[in-house]
């Protein structure tokens, strides 16, 4: 049995995690109107891990014998100025990402809870490597962007990232 305050912040997290995912194929949607399909399936592949994440959210939850409760998915923005704003938006989002999961492992921590601790280990190193990529694009885009050759070139170097099942296995 896990404490009331960290089922309730492990199932806010499902919605977080499920929002990502929302805001992320609008981020694909986008780039494939704009015709930059490496930029499509980009945003594409981060979608799928971040459904991947609600999904292991739900399933710790279940495994310690507590109730999944799901509520409603906001709806992304859906509309953005140019080609770069929403790589500047993902870093933002990670960022605020990285601060709730942050929280449910202090809370975690408060109460002693050290296996929900563990299973959050895996997310607190994932969310680096989040922020990392998101800020990656931003400076790739602003070395190699300002000219369409190079644009068209870093769409394709953008297509060639692929999905992979998350590591951790509950
Ligand atoms: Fe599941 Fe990008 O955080």
């Amino acid at each position: 049995m896990l404490n009331p305050e960290v089922v309730k912040l492990l199932n806010e997290q499902i919605n977080k995690e499920f929002y990502s995912a929302y805001l992320y194929m609008d981020m694909a949607n986008y780039y494939a109107d704009q015709s930059l399909n490496g930029y499509e399936n980009w945003f594409f592949v981060q979608m799928q891990e971040e459904r991947d994440h609600a999904l292991l959210f739900r399933q710790y939850i279940l495994n310690n014998g507590e109730t999944v409760t799901l509520s409603a998915i906001d709806g992304p923005n859906g509309s953005y100025e140019n080609f770069r704003e929403p790589l500047v938006k993902s870093l933002e989002h990670e960022q605020f990402v990285t601060a709730s999961i942050h929280a449910i492992y202090e809370a975690a921590y408060r109460h002693k809870d050290f296996r929900t601790m563990q299973f959050l280990d895996w997310f607190i190193k994932e969310q680096g490597e989040e922020e990392k990529n998101a800020d990656d694009n931003i400076k790739k885009y602003d070395l190699f962007a300002s000219d369409p050759k190079g644009l068209y070139m870093l769409d394709n170097e953008m297509k060639t990232r692929i999905y992979i099942a998350p590591s951790l296995v509950l």
